[in-house]
């Protein structure tokens, strides 16, 4: 007979050897990788592969809707057993996109909205962007996340692409360098970072099929060359693979691009997640190296499930990618249970928002119009856009922020008035008012200057498509800067546009009229204030452009091949018709390497303004240069002298021409860049550029090689791409090809 206390017995004994087989299950972070991965069942291995966004709780138990306490766009599941935690991730370029609500909580967690991908490019400021990346990174870490999904940097390749604001440049030297500045500042906060969307998400239409034809030698030089840098430099913990295929193959399935070339021949370390992607071939996506599939749905586990087992797909492949999870699971505030206060300093970062705005802010033309003269007080503020300004484009690269300062608030801030008949018309209407001419007189001579501002905005999933009214200005946009133009010299006073964009539009056509111009983008939470920083001089604009502003839009080349005219796309798949078409389905990137100023300035096209442009409220001179090398190392030296009567910073670009080879090459590519400090008037500094050897190779795809050819080798120092200020060079004597296995 059992006695209660043999019973007892009994039941401790289970227990005690229940725990104790538990204890031997390797655990992530306590047993070496080799060991946990031997551990794990295949499905539990299938399922770290893919994403958990509709998914909570352990693997074999119910899959629930997510309840997800921040609100993050992704997640990665947890499996208990192992001592795997789930890890979440969110959007974006410009902030965290964080709900400020969450259920059953009256406690607002508001994000800051940071400038837009292309400003801070504009700002050329490396620190800048890292101490940006620093604010963005403790918001992430601060509200719970474990990754931000970004930053964003695809090249400008047609000014009309939707998701250009979340973007950096036409040019491969900048996007990567500001890139590699920003993802270090982020992963400065213990949180990782996403690059995205490798590689060429060149425009939104049909963005889940589009192929997108690209020769090897554009995109070595152009397309992958960004990410390179950035990834070399800044070693981001996870990648995020594009929608599009590449050369025919989606890139999430891409084993050339994310396995030959990425890890093998760049020696990428971190994993591969791919874009939000409805359930594709998982078993290629696997193989290729996409190590997370994403959002991730359940037939996506069974799918790699079911390959494995029918042979399809090997186990070394799951394995590979598990590892690669499980070092990226180690990194995470998630797993190393760093306490989230759930409170980031939001008045800090502000600040950060209002200067970061003002050095991204490019002064187009000025004469002599700004800064406002001290006579300057009550102000015409016209434009729709002063009212309703815009921080920030739509999609995932929003930011849900406290609030924004339009241009209103910010020059009310800075102690202006603003003529308030004005405001009361635009209050009234929702689209841009013709405003009549007898009443821009009248405002002509009750106010000292007119303000104008000029909005447009874009976003994720579609391509702006209309040349007229977008790119270009409306007809009542133009009539009036005309008129208040008219209206207001007529009485010797001026007019300032600015515009308040996500990215280019037309100016060649209407740049006349107005006194000054002020491309001010879309500036984050605080561009009200920061716009009026710079109109009343209290900063001086420092921003240069990332991108040409082509006199038309039939000037760019890539303008023969892209989406412009409106083609009604039902959904992301289209019809079988959207897939045969050109520029829908697919993309042939004819242009090659012959993207902006690549192509205006080699071809001496005029351009309405140029790549790398931006005037300031002082002058500079640049001294005689020196160049000297050791190792493959070149150090440039320049000494850059603010020569006029205000403070400001300096962009210096530092362009090579590359002397004549067997391949056609740019005029002058951007090889490096520096801005100097706040120079004072008479100041000096002396700035110092470094580029590599290799870094002066073009790319021969008759032979799959980087080539540097022998010769003389031009050193441009610019203000712009085409206001060369002072130049030296140096000889190549012994050049080299070096062939590369990958095809693409
Ligand atoms: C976008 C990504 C974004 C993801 C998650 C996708 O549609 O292309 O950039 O990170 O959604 O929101």
């Amino acid at each position: 007979m059992i006695t209660k206390q043999k019973m007892m017995g009994i039941l401790l004994l289970a227990v005690s050897l229940t725990v104790s087989a538990q204890n031997k299950v390797p655990q992530l972070g306590k047993a070496p990788i080799s060991k946990v991965i031997k551990a794990m069942t295949l499905e539990e291995k299938a399922q770290l592969l893919v994403g958990g966004w509709r998914i909570i709780g352990d693997y074999g138990k119910t899959f629930k809707e997510r309840e997800n306490p921040n609100g993050a766009v992704g997640a990665t599941v947890p499996i208990a057993r192992i001592g795997i935690p789930g890890t979440l991730v969110t959007d974006g370029p410009a902030g965290c996109r964080l709900p400020a609500e969450r259920k059953g909580d009256s406690k607002k967690y508001y994000c800051t909205g940071f400038p837009i991908g292309s400003m801070l490019a504009s700002t050329w400021n490396t620190d800048l962007v890292n101490r940006i990346g620093k604010a963005m990174g403790n918001e992430t870490l601060e509200y719970g996340c474990d990754v931000l999904l970004g930053p964003a940097l695809n090249i400008h390749r047609n000014p009309l692409c939707g998701r250009n604001f979340e973007y950096y440049s036409e040019d491969p030297v900048l996007a990567g360098k500001i890139a590699a500045s920003a993802i270090k500042g982020i992963q400065s906060q213990g949180v990782g970072t996403s690059p995205k969307h490798f590689v060429a998400n060149n425009q939104e239409t049909l963005r889940t099929l589009n192929d997108a034809r690209i020769s090897q030698r554009a995109l070595r030089e152009i397309y992958l060359k960004g990410f390179e840098i950035a990834i070399k430099e800044g070693q981001p913990w996870t990648i995020m693979a594009s929608y599009n295929k590449l050369n025919g193959l989606f890139t999430q399935a891409h084993y050339g691009l994310l396995t030959s070339l990425l890890r093998d021949e760049w020696g990428y370390k971190g994993i591969v997640m791919t874009d939000w992607t409805n359930p594709r071939d998982s078993k290629q996506q696997v193989h290729a190296g996409s190590d997370l599939l994403m959002y991730g749905m359940p037939i996506q586990v069974q799918q790699i499930l079911d390959a494995v087992h029918s042979g399809q797909l090997s186990m070394q492949d799951v394995d590979r990618n598990v590892k690669n999870m499980l070092e990226y699971v180690e990194k995470t505030p998630s797993f190393r249970q760093i306490s989230r206060a759930n409170a980031p300093d939001l008045n800090a970062h502000s600040k950060i928002v209002r200067q970061s705005a003002a050095e991204g802010i490019v002064l187009l033309k000025n004469d002599n119009t700004l800064p406002f003269s001290k006579k300057v007080n009550e102000i015409a503020l016209l434009g729709q856009g002063s009212h309703n300004f815009l921080a920030v484009g739509w999609g995932s690269g929003t930011v849900y922020m406290k609030y924004i300062i339009n241009m209103e608030q910010g020059l009310l801030n800075a102690g202006y008035h603003i003529l308030p008949a004005i405001n009361d018309i635009y209050k009234k209407v929702d689209g841009e008012p013709e405003m009549k001419k007898d009443a821009l007189k009248q405002w002509a001579g009750e106010s000292d200057i007119a303000v104008i501002t000029i909005s447009r905005n874009s976003g994720e999933g579609s391509d702006r498509q209309n040349i007229p009214g977008d790119y270009e200005l409306t007809g009542t946009e133009k009539n009036l800067i005309a008129n208040t133009s008219r209206a207001f010299h007529a009485v010797g006073k001026k007019v300032v546009v600015v515009l308040n964009i996500s990215g280019v539009v037309e100016t060649a056509s209407w740049k006349n009229d107005p006194d000054a111009i002020l491309l001010v983008w879309e500036p984050g939470q605080e561009g009200g204030n920061a716009v009026a920083d710079v109109l009343g001089g209290k900063i001086n604009p420092s921003g240069k452009l990332p991108m040409t502003f082509a006199l038309n839009y039939m000037d760019i080349p890539s303008s023969k091949n892209f989406p412009y005219i409106d083609r009604h796309i039902k959904d992301d798949w289209g019809t079988a018709e959207d897939r045969a078409t050109k520029n829908y389905g697919y993309t042939d990137y004819e242009e090659g390497i012959w993207i902006g100023y690549r192509y205006f300035n080699t071809n001496k096209k005029p351009v309405s303004y140029p790549f790398g442009y931006g005037l300031s409220y002082t002058t500079f001179g640049y001294s005689a240069p020196t160049i000297s090398k050791s190792g493959d190392v070149y150090k440039a030296t320049v000494t850059v002298k603010n020569t006029g009567n205000v403070s400001g910073k300096e962009v210096v670009e530092l362009y090579i021409a590359a002397p004549k080879g067997t391949m056609d090459k740019p005029s002058s590519e951007l090889k490096a860049f520096a801005k100097t400090k706040l120079l004072q008037p008479s100041q000096s500094e002396k700035v110092v550029l470094q580029f590599n050897m290799s870094d002066l190779a073009s790319f021969d795809e008759k032979t799959n090689s980087w080539v540097l050819d022998c010769g003389k080798y031009e050193v441009l120092f610019g203000a712009s791409s085409i206001d060369i200020l002072q130049k030296t060079s140096f000889y190549v004597k012994k050049g080299f090809a070096k062939r590369v296995k990958t095809v693409l």
